[in-house]
């Protein structure tokens, strides 16, 4: 007479605590833009993002449907990008991502 042994799932909770401000204020640099992209590129964002709207991936920031409406929503889903994905991104990678996709493409205040 075996014990059932119920298989547990981990139950992973989706905390994206994005609540770190996005410091895009204050003259947001070159710089910081220039490491985004560079992060983006390496992340391949936009390879895959292109297997979904096609063109150059980009699309997908400014589609007629987008899922992202407001600048904490940015960061929420980049968040949700690189945990889900396990790009590997620190939270800094993030803010620097979240700040050149607002400031390119959502333009949100
Ligand atoms: C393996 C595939 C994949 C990779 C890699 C990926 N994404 Fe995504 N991303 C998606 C998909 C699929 C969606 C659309 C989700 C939806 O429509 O529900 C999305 C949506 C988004 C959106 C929201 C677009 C909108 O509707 O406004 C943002 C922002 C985003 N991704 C950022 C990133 C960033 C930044 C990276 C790289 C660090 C990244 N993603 C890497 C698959 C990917």
């Amino acid at each position: 007479m075996g014990t059932p042994h119920a298989i547990l799932m981990t139950a992973t909770a989706m905390a994206i605590g994005a609540a770190f401000a996005a410091d895009s204020g204050a003259g947001s640099s070159q710089d910081s833009h220039a490491a985004a992209r560079k992060l983006i590129a390496e992340s391949k964002c936009e390879a895959c993002h292109a297997r979904k709207v096609g063109g150059d991936g980009t699309g997908i920031y400014t589609r007629p449907d987008r899922k992202v409406k407001t600048k904490a929503r940015v960061a929420g889903q980049v968040a949700l990008c690189n945990t889900e994905l396990n790009l590997g991104l620190f939270p800094d990678d993030e803010a620097a991502i979240t700040a050149f996709l607002n400031d390119t493409y959502y333009k949100y205040k």
